[in-house]
């Protein structure tokens, strides 16, 4: 068949059934992604003549005699189209997987079509971003301020801006590898089940099938897919391939063949007998005496178990004072049981990794946030010499907690170790869906007292949280969930209650907010039904009750001194949000006496890292032709760090952003970095970059100095060398044949703690349930901010996933452990229509901590935002919610009630 691919004619050989998408990146088309496969996700779309469409679900053959436009077709760096220009420049993109069909379907509209933005845009998901910046991109309502040398502060632009517009970055898959096998695996029928036999013989026989592995292919080594700096954070429970199944998909078998078709028809002809056992799916019945036992095989001291007799993974009980007393004290009590869901992350790429030997050394190319630590565990769990393994990341298309974890590097790995070939697994949509860890649902009970004048008395906390078949992040999800949600608060007696169990659902894991979201939920709700009960306004009972600048921090005992707040901007962010609701924003309530309208708040605070420690060795290095590089091993997945690790090196070293370059993500090119996640991306890695680059600027000055006798401390940084009052030497000079090399530490030893506020004013309507957001405000103490389009892009993103955590997103399950919502069409992850512009205020502050004064601002802005929802459907409707999502359906359900 003849078509024409950006302009150039070329032939084709169409399989059957095989898909536009699939020819293009069979051509090496990269810049087509694969969000879906489903025609749901929009990453994949293209122009067929003038048309956007998806090419995931468009058969390859309609394409005949057509002209088929990518977006490297529309402008490659050099040739940008103004569309790409301004997506570019106006930080339209976070990790840029959406962004060539963002652009591709943008593309066709014309300037009638901007008022129906909303709707023409709802094919094309954006999970970063919550579509703000895009909107202006599309528009062009937004002309990004001046960014001058890049320093901290500016609005310096992604450094990758140009080749991600135009679908030239690269991502995991992005890549042609010769001879590369693919891997599929065989999930589990079952909830709970031991394999009893298992015959693989068809499946080996079968044409292009070159390996089939089982259980008795799999190392014996336990581990935890988890991946921390301490690996003793999470129980070992995990084996690559276990002959007992704890979940329904979980898998039992892999096929390593010639495709992925094949080695999933293969997949289908393995044979397996299964001894079916008890299964549990609720996490009260997992406690109970006589529950089906999870993994009650396991020894609780080797796994780390809080006591696998009774399905505990962890347990969390203190007392700060005395909370009986504090009750009774108390002229008000309030209390209430809230309840939060499964959310997938939806990362519009996916999991995925591919594995090959070079050199003896096994390579792994994989979508993590924390290669280092996938480094450093697969060495383990295969018994290999950390020194021939190496673990790298191109740019990763999000992540949001999801990818740190091992689920497609193990078994890669050992398809590797027994082929010697190089393999791909690629999770689909819906592995992410079923396999794919999701945030921790959990029931939080909270109980309040209270003064009659609203100075709380009395804090109690019970939470029980379903970590799902394994424990990985189990632990740290309810100690983190417990922390700062509680310590925000002076309150003289509190009382926390946590467990995490073991249930035959799917995996929970790590998502934004760490617990904290699902915790700060309960107690923010609590807080304003008590504010209701005391006729306070909900700002002036926070500040009455909000740790100040000098206070402990106290859950249940007084915070070890690693935590401090390093500035305080609480009270900022009260009266920021607290104005901007009362100005309004003239967006009118729906026309129909059946809109009630309601107002709501609520604070969350966060620590600015991780604890235990979270290392990071930078190098910044001066080349012989005078420019910087800088080694840093932490991941860009949509963070923004490559782009604050330039302007805070150029900023040390008093160059322009353009002369230094990064290279990152790489166990053989960096230092080792704990990984992307935490929020450490600037506080930690960032410090680091820091340290090195002020080392290298001393560096500079002592070799200035030894060149000319001048002392040292006359010199000063220029963009293109160093001056004195009377001298100059270049960066070349002073660099000589070899360059010149500073490295740089952090510890993470020390933490500060960021602010946010959020309030809504919504209007509910009471014939359907349905909440329609009038005024979405946040304001957040982020101290110095490095970066503020990327700062406010970072808020808005958070915001809008919180959004859909509160009104839409639930990954449903049958109640026998069998994920119902497959695919995104039946999971509504928040299209452009559903996300209004949040007033994005920063309090000014200065962090004792993070580097010029900076912290973290990531994780935090989602923690207050579903409260802040729930008071405000409160407010208007005169009911309570106290669970999650607030979806139509549900309070149309509580207005009947
Ligand atoms: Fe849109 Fe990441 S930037 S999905």
């Amino acid at each position: 068949m003849k078509l024409e691919i950006n302009g150039e004619r070329v032939e084709a050989d169409v399989a059957p059934g095989e898909s536009l998408h699939t020819l293009l990146r069979g051509r090496e088309h990269f810049e087509v992604k694969k969000g879906c496969d489903s025609g749901d996700c929009g990453a994949c779309s293209v122009l067929l003549d003038a048309t956007p469409v998806h090419s995931c679900i468009y058969p390859a053959y309609r394409a005949e005699g057509k002209a088929v436009t990518t977006v490297a077709g529309l402008g490659r760096p050099g040739t940008l189209a103004p569309l790409q220009q301004r997506f570019a420049a106006g930080a339209g993109f976070q990790c840029g997987f959406c962004t060539p069909g963002m652009i591709v379907t943008a593309s066709a509209l014309g300037a009638d079509d901007l008022d129906e933005l909303p709707r023409l845009m709802s094919g094309n998901l954006c999970r970063c971003t919550g579509y703000r910046a895009i909107a202006d991109a599309i528009r062009d309502t937004h002309t990004p301020p001046a960014v001058g040398d890049g320093h901290v502060g500016s609005s310096l632009p992604a450094l990758a801006g140009a080749r991600v517009v135009s679908g030239q970055e690269p991502f995991t898959l992005d890549v042609t590898v010769p001879g590369l096998l693919h891997l599929a695996v065989l999930p589990s029928p079952h909830a709970h089940a031991r394999i009893t036999s298992i015959d693989t013989s068809v499946a080996a026989a079968l044409a292009g099938v070159h390996l089939v592995l089982t259980h008795a292919d799999s190392p014996s080594t336990l581990y935890s897919s988890a991946r921390h700096e301490n690996r003793l954070n999470d129980p070992d429970d995990t084996l690559v391939l276990d002959p007992v199944v704890r979940f329904r998909g979980q898998r039992v078998a892999a096929v390593v063949a010639d495709s992925v078709a094949v080695a999933e028809h293969a997949c289908r002809l393995i044979v397996v007998d299964y001894e079916e056992l008890p299964a549990v799916f609720d996490p009260h019945e997992a406690l109970r005496p006589g529950a089906a036992l999870v993994h009650g095989d396991k020894d609780a001291a080797a796994a780390r178990l809080a006591d696998p007799g009774r399905n505990l993974v962890a347990e969390l009980h203190g007392e700060y004072g005395d909370v009986e007393a504090g009750l009774a004290a108390a002229t008000t009590v309030v209390s209430g049981t809230w309840q939060t869901q499964r959310v997938a992350h939806n990362h519009l790429e996916t999991h995925a990794t591919i594995g090959w030997i070079e050199d003896e050394r096994l390579v792994l190319r994989t979508s993590s946030q924390v290669p280092f630590l996938v480094h450093r565990e697969i060495s383990r769990i295969f018994d290999l010499d950390p020194a021939r393994v190496r673990v790298f990341t191109a740019r990763v298309g999000g992540g949001f907690g999801g990818k740190q974890e091992i689920l497609t590097e193990d078994v890669v790995t050992l398809a590797v170790l027994k082929t010697g070939r190089p393999v791909q697994y690629q999770f689909t949509r819906t592995d992410e869906f079923t396999i794919s860890p999701t945030r921790h649902p959990m029931e939080v009970q909270v109980t309040l007292g209270s003064t009659s004048a609203g100075r709380l008395t009395a804090l109690r906390l019970r939470v029980l949280s379903d970590t799902g078949a394994y424990g990985n992040h189990g632990p740290g999800v309810i100690f983190h969930g417990c922390s700062e949600s509680v310590s925000l608060y002076s309150v003289p007696n509190k009382r926390v209650d946590a467990e995490c169990v073991y249930t035959n659902n799917p995996p929970s894991g790590a998502f934004r907010g760490y617990g904290l979201g699902q915790v700060i939920f309960a107690i923010e709700s609590a807080l304003d039904e008590l504010a209701r009960e005391l006729d306070l306004n909900p700002f002036d009972l926070r500040r009455l009750n909000s740790v100040g600048p000098t206070d402990p921090l106290v859950v249940t005992r007084v915070e070890s001194a690693d935590l401090i707040i390093g500035s305080y901007g609480l009270d900022q962010c009260l009266d920021l949000t607290q104005a901007a609701l009362a100005r309004g924003n003239g967006a009118p309530v729906p026309p129909g006496a059946h809109w009630r309208v309601g107002e709501g708040m609520a604070s969350a605070m966060i620590a600015t890292m991780p604890p235990r420690g979270h290392h990071s060795r930078a190098t910044v290095t001066l080349s012989p032709t005078g420019s910087y590089t800088v080694g840093i091993g932490t991941v860009e997945f949509g963070n923004g760090t490559t782009t604050v690790h330039t302007q805070i090196a150029a900023t040390t070293l008093n160059t322009t952003a353009d002369r230094v370059e990064i290279r990152h993500a790489d166990t053989d090119a960096a230092g080792y970095d704990t990984g992307a996640f935490g929020s450490a991306g600037i506080v930690v890695s960032g410090k680091a970059v820091l340290h090195a680059a002020t080392a290298l600027a001393e560096k500079l000055r002592h070799a200035a100095a030894a060149r000319s006798g001048l002392p040292a401390a006359s010199w000063s940084l220029e963009r293109d060398g160093l001056r004195s009052p009377d001298a100059f030497i270049s960066l070349t000079e002073l660099a000589g044949p070899d360059g010149l090399l500073a490295e740089g530490e952090e510890d993470g030893a020390r933490r500060s703690l960021a602010f946010n506020v959020h309030a809504f004013r919504v209007a509910v309507n009471t014939l359907t349930g349905e909440v329609r957001i009038l005024q979405s405000i946040q304001a957040a103490d982020a101290g110095v901010v490095m970066n503020p389009a990327q700062c406010r892009g970072q808020i808005e993103g958070g915001v809008a996933q919180a959004i859909g955590t509160a009104l839409y997103e639930e990954v449903i399950l049958d109640g026998a452990g069998a994920v119902t919502t497959r695919v995104l069409r039946n999971y509504h992850v928040p299209q452009f229509a559903d996300v209004p512009v949040t007033e994005v205020y920063l309090a000014t502050t200065v962090d004792a901590i993070g580097p010029f004064g900076a912290k973290s601002m990531s994780e935090s802005t989602y923690n207050p935002v579903a409260p802040a929802l729930a008071n405000a459907v409160r407010d208007a409707i005169g009911i309570r919610p106290h669970e999650l999502p607030m979806s139509r359906d549900r309070i149309w359900r509580l207005l009947q009630s």
